[in-house]
């Protein structure tokens, strides 16, 4: 009996299976009629016996290892007092371990046990073997995540065929819908190109797409965004955190690491899951319940009045930064709210009447509600429909047509009548009868009738028979239809941006959107000499491997090319590929993304305390985004934008981990923020560090920048003419500099700085006055001074900084080359005290030629060692600064 492939709806709450309404399924109608199956759009949802066609994702093991899930699995623990593992979604990819019954379960094994469930209530409805599906994922979802998915299904005895993103599976069943006349009239009606802004709000993530449909061209999703961390299940805790406050009476502190705490706190989430459902149809509910107990074991009677209004201002922050994200993606996509044809909300908390009333605030459109909870998993059944065709032995590909003909291929499968693929005899005839050619399967039994006629502007049927002793053991029926391949486009995308760290910091190599199989190649420079070369990739903000060439020789000059290539295979491999073509070096490596490690609380706490101390230190230091930055004192529009998005997020980030810690429940998202925490920091320590090394300062610059501009000022009242050519030189060369210093371009913030010099030069001239740039021996003794121990400052940094860097590992050079510092420090003080000038001024040069500049040097030797221990650094290809050379 030939398998079906499904279409599997995994959430984080609820989980939801169907099939593509054209199945072969024995009895479809009477199964239909009996409510076995229910229609939505082109797609019928399987219902369980319970009745309800979603199914609890949660998950509990008995004592003797029995497992249970779904309702039977929350019962089964609210009689037994352990609760089972549900949200386990959330934490996708990482190592956190749920506590379900008697059993603790990796999110992987949690979700295999509800993917073995959902294929066994679909067999057993539909009375045939299902043995793959389609399964959808958050768009959210990292590579790891994804992965992850298909072990679970491969674990469930489903092979994943594909991890459908969420938005496009609740888009294909929204085309399916209006397909089949569902959908409001108006919008049947229509057949050009439809832009959708899909909005998916379900218990653990918000996912929203811009995707856009074309009657020939299909679907194609333009840009997605949203929070991976955003859903039902904040709601319900902010519910009882607002509960919290309006119980003085009872002790509801929380303790993450007790279990009792774990239980109190489960069934309050319950009730404030069941009073924020019941304010979605409304205006006021009461919390009831005479069976939780507080901390104290004293039982709780509760009777707790909740109004829309106050739960609206719970939920409000949440559902705002919702919108937030559509309006980012929108703009992401290139379009405008006016360029949107239609919202759609799908997932379980659309229901909340706000999220609509927001939307249409923000959009000026009303938003459709498509079926909540099922969409997606129909939208899954649609796409299933287009997986292969699979009987006992043959396996059809889906064929496209290519104008007038089309390629029809697939795989024989071995089995009990024929072992062994290879050699088996296939045969296609056409349904007229006219085309009938044979073909031989190869060694893996795959076989292809190149270039198959087509009949243009009907339905082609073919019939591809498997051929054994002249008689054909199995026979499956294919259609096409010539030069408008009706398959949606849909392919997977990338979820996250991609990254190689190179010595100034992360560098994106391919942006999230863009669509699978993807290669990307480029060229990197070393910046340094070394022993060996690690190229680290990074998926967002995550480090997922590395590449390396060991054996570098260390004569290899600086500014040696590398060359790497970055390849995403459709499967979800990554294989990354690095070479040094001057020494015929080259090395390639199939990525593994590791398991994010999710930190126990305390380590959590630990770090969020960090992050805080590391940004207390940058708001003290100087440089662009601290808050006590002058304005005179930003980098300008650009960086400055930049710089003030991050002190923004920054301060979001840690005021939104302060709360979850002290909340305690989840520990996934804690860490989640406090990576995108740690990753924002560095940032703006990287660019702080920059400015810091530049020569001259920032703040030197905006000194002679200010001075330039009343020169200029006084200027314009004797020669107008004059000063306007000067202001325009003094608008370009302040751009050039922000530029230069955003972009940490040395070489141009250098030249922008020498074109201020001579500006100021010239306009001081212009003004009449005789005072010309200083000569070197016009400085005072205490000005020396103050460079010398200027640099000196500079040069102790380096050495602390190299130190901390290595991990201290280099303490004792350091620590010598401190003390040294110290004495030349300690020396140039002593001579700037003295009374008399020339002689100050000797004898610091003279210091300056004997102690300092051998120190400079010796240090600046040993940075240099220190690197290449550390490997070969390396940068993006240095191109010719513009003005050097002819
Ligand atoms: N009437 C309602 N009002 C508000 N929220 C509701 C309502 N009905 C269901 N929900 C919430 O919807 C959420 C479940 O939605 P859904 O089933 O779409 O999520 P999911 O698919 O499991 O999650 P995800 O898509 O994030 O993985 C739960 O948090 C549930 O409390
Ligand atoms: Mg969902």
């Amino acid at each position: 009996m030939s398998s079906l492939v499904v279409g599997i709806d995994l959430g984080t709450t609820n989980s939801c299976v169907a099939v593509p309404a054209q199945a072969a399924v024995p009895d479809k109608e009477r199964l239909i009629a009996e409510g076995r199956l229910r229609p939505v759009g082109d797609a019928l949802v399987v219902v369980p016996p319970d009745g309800s066609p979603t199914v609890p994702s949660a998950v509990w093991v008995g004592p003797d290892g029995d497992v249970q899930v779904g309702l039977l699995a929350k019962h089964r623990a609210r009689m037994q007092g352990a609760p089972p593992a549900m949200f386990f979604k959330r934490s996708m990819g990482t190592d956190q371990r749920f506590t379900a019954g008697h059993a603790e379960l990796t999110p992987v094994e949690a979700s295999t046990a509800v993917l073995r469930h959902l294929r066994a209530i679909a067999e057993d409805v539909l009375g045939v073997p299902v043995e793959r599906a389609v399964v959808t994922v958050p768009a959210f979802f990292e590579t790891r995540s994804k992965n992850d998915t298909t072990r679970a299904g491969d674990a469930a005895g489903l092979e994943v065929v594909e991890t459908l993103i969420e938005p496009v599976a609740a888009a294909l069943a929204h085309g399916g819908d209006q397909a089949s006349g569902a959908a409001s009239g108006a919008d049947a009606a229509h057949d050009g190109p439809r832009t959708l802004l899909v909005y998916d709000l379900g218990g653990g993530t918000f996912d929203t797409s811009v995707v856009t449909r074309d009657p020939d061209e299909g679907f194609e999703h333009r840009a997605f965004g949203g929070d991976r961390y955003l859903g039902g299940y904040d709601f319900d805790r902010a519910v009882v955190s607002w509960m919290n406050d309006r119980l003085p009476a009872y002790d509801l502190a929380y303790d993450p690491d007790s279990p009792a705490d774990a239980r109190s706190y489960a069934s309050l989430l319950f009730l404030a899951e069941g009073c924020k459902q019941e304010l979605s149809r409304m205006p006021v509910t009461e919390i009831v319940s005479q069976y939780c107990e507080d901390r104290n074991g004293i039982p709780m009677n509760l009777h707790l009045p909740m109004q829309r209004g106050e739960f609206e201002s719970v939920v409000r922050p949440h559902l705002q930064a919702a919108a937030d994200h559509c309006e980012r993606t929108l703009r992401q996509a290139g379009l405008t709210p006016a360029d949107v044809d239609e919202i759609v909300m799908v997932g379980g908390s659309s229901r909340i009447p706000l999220a609509a009333t927001l939307l249409r605030e923000r959009f000026g459109r009303e938003p459709v509600l498509l079926h909540p909870d099922l969409a997606i998993a129909a939208g899954a059944a649609l796409k299933a429909a287009e997986a292969t065709e699979r009987g006992t032995y043959l396996e059809l590909d889906r064929p496209e047509a290519d104008g007038e003909i089309a390629d029809i291929s697939g795989r024989v499968l071995p089995g009990e009548l024929l072992p062994d693929p290879a050699g088996a005899a296939v045969l296609l005839v056409s349904d007229d009868g006219v085309h009938r050619v044979e073909e031989t399967a190869g060694p893996n039994g795959s076989f292809l009738f190149p270039d198959v006629p087509l009949t243009p502007g009907a339905e082609n049927g073919f019939t591809v028979r498997l051929m054994r002793d002249g008689r054909a053991i199995e026979a499956r029926r294919v259609t096409v239809t010539a030069a408008t391949a009706s398959a949606p486009v849909t392919g997977d995308v990338l979820a996250h941006d991609f990254s190689v760290e190179l010595a100034e910091g992360l560098h994106r190599i391919v942006d999230s959107g863009v669509r699978l199989p993807h290669r990307t190649g480029f060229r990197l420079q070393t910046a340094t000499q070394g022993s060996y070369l690690s190229i680290r990739l990074y998926e967002g903000l995550m480090h997922i491997g590395s590449v390396e060439i060991a054996d570098v020789p260390r004569s290899l000059p600086v500014g040696t090319d590398v060359e790497v290539s970055v390849t995403f295979e459709a499967g979800w491999t990554i294989e990354a590929e690095v070479a040094i073509p001057a020494i015929g070096a080259a090395a390639t490596a199939v990525i593994d993304i590791p398991l994010r490690r999710i930190p126990a609380w305390d380590d959590l706490r630990r770090a969020h305390r960090d992050a805080k101390q590391a940004w207390a230190e940058l708001h003290d230091g100087p440089g662009p985004g601290t808050p006590n930055d002058s304005p005179a004192a930003d980098a300008g529009p650009e960086s400055g934008r930049r710089s003030a998005d991050g002190v923004t997020a920054l301060n979001r980030l840690l005021g939104e981990t302060d709360a979850l810690l002290t909340e305690g429940q989840d520990r996934a998202k804690t860490h989640y923020k406090i990576m995108e925490t740690e990753t924002l920091l560095q940032g703006l320590a990287q660019q702080q560090m920059w400015d810091r090394s530049l020569d001259p300062s920032p703040a030197d610059f905006e000194t002679a920048l200010a001075e330039a501009r009343t020169l200029v000022a006084e200027l314009a009242r004797t020669d107008p003419a004059r000063a306007e050519s000067h202001r325009s030189e003094l608008v370009d060369l302040e751009a050039a500099a922000r530029t230069a210093r955003a972009d940490r371009n040395r070489y141009a913030w250098h030249q922008a700085c020498t074109r201020l010099d001579s500006l100021r030069h010239g306009a001081r001239t212009d003004l009449g006055g005789p005072e010309s740039a200083r000569s070197a021996d016009s400085f005072t003794a205490d000005e020396i001074a103050g460079s010398l121990l200027a640099e000196l400052e500079q040069l102790r940094r380096s050495v602390q900084e190299a130190d901390e860097d290595s991990g201290r590992r280099h303490r004792a050079e350091a620590d010598a080359f401190t003390d040294r510092i110290g004495d030349a420090v300690g020396d140039v003080v002593q001579q700037a005290a003295r009374e008399d000038d020339t002689d100050t001024r000797r004898r610091l040069i003279g210091i300056y030629k004997e102690r300092i500049e051998p120190l400079h040097a010796q240090i600046g030797h040993w940075l240099r060692g220190l690197r290449q221990a550390e490997g070969v650094q390396v940068v993006l290809p240095r191109t010719t600064p513009p003005g050097q050379g002819n």
